[in-house]
């Protein structure tokens, strides 16, 4: 049997998917000027705009501040936009490390954030995530109370097992991108992007220090999904 995700939805589900985030964003998380710059200067400066959307962005808000998130750590910063929910869930005293390959991208979100006003608790790191997490370890980063895996998707296996070892217990990890379009349970794609999250799901399983689910979602940007995983105590 074929997999049947582009033949179930078409372009009439993606307004309506559309239309429901423009309204749940716009009852419950109003226009805001920075949030809006960011994406406007992103878009300016050519960045695809696969941010996060309103309604995840204000998730993974409340996520840090359910758990009194503190400190964090991003992996795939683009122009900065998660990069702003998550910096304005922590305190005052807080800081977010965000890590981004591209050094334009870097150069985009660096501007964003400090009209957002967060420059004081945000440092972007810049190079592939796999290279600069020695130097994070040598300057005794973390533990972190919520890790946002948003980079390469052929790393997210790579970056959990990273964190997991760097997380506090009780805090979070989660990972954006983990269902795309259904091809998580197509055996037969063999996209080393897709494959990963499969890897990643059966880490999940096996793994006795976290709890996790996987919740699917439709929206501006699709139907994909979130992994969320509470480290143990
Ligand atoms: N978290 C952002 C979106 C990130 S898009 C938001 O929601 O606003 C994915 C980002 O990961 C891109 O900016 C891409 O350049 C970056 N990226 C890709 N490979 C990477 C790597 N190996 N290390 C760090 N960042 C990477
Ligand atoms: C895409 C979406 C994302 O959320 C992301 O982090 C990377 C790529 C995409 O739709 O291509
Ligand atoms: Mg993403």
């Amino acid at each position: 049997m074929p997999f049947p995700a582009d033949q179930v939805f078409g372009p009439a589900d993606q307004r309506t998917w559309t239309a429901v985030d423009d309204y749940v964003a716009g009852l419950l998380s109003p226009d805001d000027e920075a949030l809006e710059q960011a994406i406007a200067g992103a878009a300016d400066a050519g960045l695809p705009a696969i941010q996060v959307s309103p309604p995840q962005g204000k998730l993974l808000a409340l996520l840090a501040r359910s758990i009194g998130a503190r400190t964090a750590l991003e992996f795939g910063t683009l122009g900065g936009y998660s990069t702003i929910w998550l910096g304005r869930a922590l305190p005052d005293d807080g800081w977010l490390i965000t890590l981004e390959q591209d050094p334009s991208y870097a150069d985009v979100a660096r501007a964003n954030i400090e009209r957002a006003g967060l420059a004081a608790k945000v440092e972007i790191r810049v190079g592939a995530a796999l290279e600069t997490l020695p130097a994070l370890e040598e300057d005794g980063a973390g533990p972190f109370d919520l890790v946002f895996i948003d980079a390469d998707k052929a790393n997210t296996p790579a970056y959990f097992a990273w964190s997991l070892e760097r997380t506090r217990p009780g805090g979070l990890i989660v990972a954006d991108n983990v269902v795309r379009g259904g091809a998580l349970v197509d055996e037969s794609d063999d996209d080393p992007a897709i494959v990963a999250q499969r890897r990643f799901h059966e880490a999940l399983a096996a793994e006795p220090r976290v709890e996790a689910t996987t919740i699917q979602t439709v929206g501006g940007k699709g139907y994909d999904g979130l992994a969320i995983a509470l480290v143990g105590k």
